[in-house]
């Protein structure tokens, strides 16, 4: 993936103590960096203040991210912003996460446009109000022609579920007489899930110190390095994406193998 060397030193100068644009190898970094942000609702408790104010301070945290993905030349950065399991959550908060998604998206795709970023959606968007789901096929339709980092959004996803709708694809097929049972292997199931397409992520990070995976990217994450930070969602920032890099590129990746024999 293309980057501006001279904005990325740009953007990484005044570090603080502990990292510095040096610190990693930018010529080694995971090409699809995948996020559970988490923690948004403590982090405005912990300030007093409502939990929609998280989501708020969520949102400037993802813009952050999305630039630092790009700065970095990234081929791809996705994000888990409402599962399935989400809907259970007060009606109040659900309807307040669904306006946002849809405000923010309106919002930032000037930023997708001069950044050159393709939307994708991982999840069932049939189920999303109305106005929401209209404003991603927006997004999708005006950056499907983009050719630079895709951003995949995870909302209304659960990894059961999206493994379910590809079994049930492929049971279609058979039935139809399009597909022998025979011929479904791993690349034939990989094809029916919302990721088709994208890389598997290198590296998943996980804010607010949470060792789940919640039903995220089961099937993607296989052989993914795992980061997780005590940080809360909203303070997320460029350092913390380095120090995540600098831990990902001091691991040993075998894939079930064995190196240096
Ligand atoms: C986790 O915090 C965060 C979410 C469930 C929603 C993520 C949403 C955003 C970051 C807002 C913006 C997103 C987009 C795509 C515009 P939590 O509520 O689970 O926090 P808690 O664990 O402290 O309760």
């Amino acid at each position: 993936m293309n980057r501006d060397e001279a904005l990325l030193r740009e953007y990484y100068s005044s570090s603080p103590a502990d990292i510095t644009l040096d610190d990693v190898d930018v010529n080694h970094l995971p090409s699809h960096v995948s996020i559970i942000m988490d923690g948004n609702g403590r982090w405005a408790q912990a300030r007093g203040l409502d939990r929609s104010k998280g989501h708020v301070a969520g949102v400037d945290a993802l813009r952050e991210t999305v630039t630092t993905s790009v700065r970095l030349g990234l081929d791809a950065l996705s994000v888990y912003a409402f599962s399935t399991e989400n809907w259970r959550r007060p009606q109040r908060e659900v309807d307040l996460l669904m306006h946002l998604f849809a405000t923010t998206l309106v919002k930032e795709l000037p930023l997708f446009h001069q950044e050159n970023v393709k939307l994708r959606f991982l999840g069932d968007l049939e189920a999303l109000p109305k106005r929401t789901r209209d404003v991603f096929y927006q997004g999708l339709d005006e950056t499907s022609d983009h050719t630079g980092m895709t951003f995949a959004l995870a909302v209304n996803y659960g990894s059961r579920a999206e493994m379910v709708r590809a079994a049930r694809l492929l049971a279609q097929e058979v039935s139809s007489g399009a597909l022998s049972a025979d011929d479904i292997d791993e690349a034939a199931v990989e094809s029916r899930l919302y990721t088709a397409g994208l890389p598997d992520p290198e590296l998943l990070i996980r804010t607010s110190g949470e060792l789940r995976l919640s039903n995220y990217l089961l099937w993607q994450l296989a052989y993914t390095e795992f980061y997780v930070t005590d940080i809360m969602w909203p303070d997320f920032d460029r350092w913390e994406m380095l120090r995540a890099i600098r831990a990902f590129q001091s691991r040993n990746r075998r894939f079930g193998g064995v190196v240096n024999q």
